[in-house]
């Protein structure tokens, strides 16, 4: 793994944004896997920037999101659908038909995790996945467990996910109890892992991530074993972890 120390949100968000740039300037077709959530805001802003700039062209990227609520539709202001097209995708030259979220609105969770996975692979997996991280170590919706998970599966969110995401809703009760998610196997198939940490709640999480024993308990930290992950935490995400 290769930490890069970033001083704050921005400083952060901006360093993320040039990887992800960097990785499109490369490669204009690229695959990349995205995430919602409030971490990476500050770098879809970043891109919108230099996109209007003309530093950055999504003409001919696709992509793959990572999870979706089960039981909301595309346009619920709560879908992850719905995050990525106000956050980003509506703000650039990106063809929404390349664009992909698990289909929330399927209640047939086999059939909408399967035909997801069989999306991703046929897409040859992302060159470059960007990952948030949960206070309790998940990687997409892949919450600790005895076992790292497979493919993309429906998964029942844990009380301090529910917690934590309830801030976006307007009660706990709202959020919803199930998610399907892209497993840790199909994450781990990306070619390059970006995972961005942000602020004191995390800093558990990425000491377990960075330097904790490889366990299902703390899903991210199967990320060691990834040949090209790089983290871009700020101080207080890194408080917990041994200066180097
Ligand atoms: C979002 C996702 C989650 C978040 C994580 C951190 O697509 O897969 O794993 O990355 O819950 O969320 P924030 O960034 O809101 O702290």
């Amino acid at each position: 793994m290769k930490i890069i120390h970033a001083k704050d949100y921005s400083d952060m968000s901006r360093k993320a944004a040039n990887i992800i740039s960097a990785q499109v300037i490369l490669k204009p077709d690229c695959v990349l896997g995205l995430a919602t959530g409030s971490t990476p805001i500050g770098a879809y802003q970043q891109l919108i920037k230099w996109y209007e700039k003309g530093d950055v062209d999504f003409e001919q990227v696709s992509t793959y999101n990572l999870d979706e609520y089960r039981g909301l539709s595309h346009d619920d202001p709560q879908s992850y659908h719905f995050f990525m097209r106000d956050n980003f995708f509506d703000h650039i030259n990106i063809d929404l038909a390349n664009t992909h979220v698990p289909d929330g609105s399927n209640p047939d969770a086999e059939a909408a995790c399967s035909e997801y996975d069989r999306m991703v692979a046929a897409a040859g997996y992302p060159d470059l996945q960007l990952l948030g991280i949960g206070n309790n170590g998940h990687i997409g919706f892949n919450e600790p467990d005895d076992h790292f998970s497979a493919g993309t599966h429906c998964v029942d969110l844990t009380e301090s996910t529910i917690e934590a995401n309830s801030r976006l809703f307007d009660k706990a009760e709202d959020v919803p109890r199930q998610a399907y998610t892209m497993g840790t196997q199909t994450i781990m198939y990306a070619r390059m892992i970006l995972i961005i940490a942000s602020g004191k709640a995390k800093a558990q999480a990425v000491r377990d991530m960075c330097y904790g024993p490889v366990t299902p308990t703390c899903p991210a930290s199967i990320l060691q074993l990834h040949t090209n992950c790089v983290v871009v935490a700020d101080e207080e995400a890194l408080s917990l972890c041994p200066a180097e």
